[in-house]
């Protein structure tokens, strides 16, 4: 399958979590190469702000907000966008995130949401894309997932659990799709500097960035290579990214030991009790 036939011209591609973080980067990087993108998330108010910007920029775009962890919401996503455009050639599964809070202090019903966002949206509106592209005979699904399990980042069980879940999905959907001109990628971010949940987190506890974080425009760049170069897995992050994927899988016990000694682990603890103090006063009143 040849990437120019769904990115361009005449192409349409949906882009989840578009309002803010990483998000709108990698819509502008979409748009960048022509044809139209859907942009989604919750916020209507985000969105159109979003679309503003890149339309004053040249990009052609859209949005259409949506909130994808209510029941059939991605197949309503997808139909929608079916009956005003030709069809989705591209969709980047990129919205996600992480509560940031211990596990057994949110309830099971908590923890859930986080597997719904992170696992179960992507995988609903992969499954509701697919039957139009394979019609069409081309597509390339676009999934974004996170070192987090790798590297056993502190307080992320259900994240990981999602995002380790995303990249056993794309590996079989591929498998099963790749010959009847329907591919799929993932991209296996680090932390990310500049836009987003990593940076955000830093400014709320008033730290700074360090040298092991990615600039966000990467990971839009990333995407743009994923569909080009028709690349299954990427790893976005400084340095031997796919080598040190490896290590930690053959030594399960590094990722701990790594964050302790780079100061992950105390700085997760500072972020989580900031976290734990906001939560109780919300409940408190
Ligand atoms: N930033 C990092 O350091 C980092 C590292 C590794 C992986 N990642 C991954 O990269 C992706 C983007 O992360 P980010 O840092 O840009 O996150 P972010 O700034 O928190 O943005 C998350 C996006 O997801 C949307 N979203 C959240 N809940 C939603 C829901 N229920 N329905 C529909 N949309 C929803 C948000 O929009 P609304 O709030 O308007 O709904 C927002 O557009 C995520 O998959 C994340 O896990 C990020």
């Amino acid at each position: 399958m040849s990437a120019a036939r769904v990115l361009g011209t005449g192409r349409t591609a949906l882009v989840t979590g578009a309002s803010r973080g990483i998000g709108p980067l990698i819509a502008r990087e979409i748009a960048g190469q022509g044809g139209h993108v859907v942009l989604t998330g919750r916020s209507a108010a985000e969105l159109q702000e979003v679309t503003s910007k890149l339309t004053a920029a040249g990009a052609d775009v859209s949005f259409i907000p949506a909130d994808l962890t209510q029941p059939g919401a991605a197949q309503t996503l997808v139909h929608t966008i079916e009956r005003q455009r030709e069809g989705i050639d591209l969709l980047v599964n990129n919205a996600g995130g992480d509560p940031l809070r211990e596990f057994h202090t949110m309830t099971i019903e908590e923890n859930l949401q986080t597997l719904q966002l992170n696992l179960v949206a992507p995988l609903a509106l992969s499954h509701a894309v697919l039957g139009g592209m394979l019609r069409r005979g081309q597509g390339h699904i676009v999934n974004i997932s996170a070192m987090a399990g790798r590297v056993s980042f502190p307080f992320t069980e259900v994240y990981a659990a999602a995002k380790d879940g995303m990249i056993g999905f794309t590996r079989v959907l591929r498998g099963d799709y790749h010959a009847r001109g329907v591919s799929a990628s993932v991209l296996i971010l680090g932390a990310i500097r500049d836009a987003g949940q990593g940076q955000r987190m830093l400014d709320e506890a008033g730290m700074k960035t360090s040298r092991f974080m990615v600039p966000a425009q990467a990971v839009a760049r990333a995407v743009i290579k994923a569909v080009r170069k028709d690349r299954a897995e990427l790893v976005v992050m400084p340095g031997p990214g796919r080598l040190m994927r490896a290590i930690m899988d053959y030594f399960p016990g590094l990722g701990p030991a790594m964050n302790r000694a780079a100061g992950a682990t105390a700085s997760m603890q500072k972020i989580i009790e900031l976290r734990e103090a906001k939560a109780d006063a919300v409940t408190n009143g």
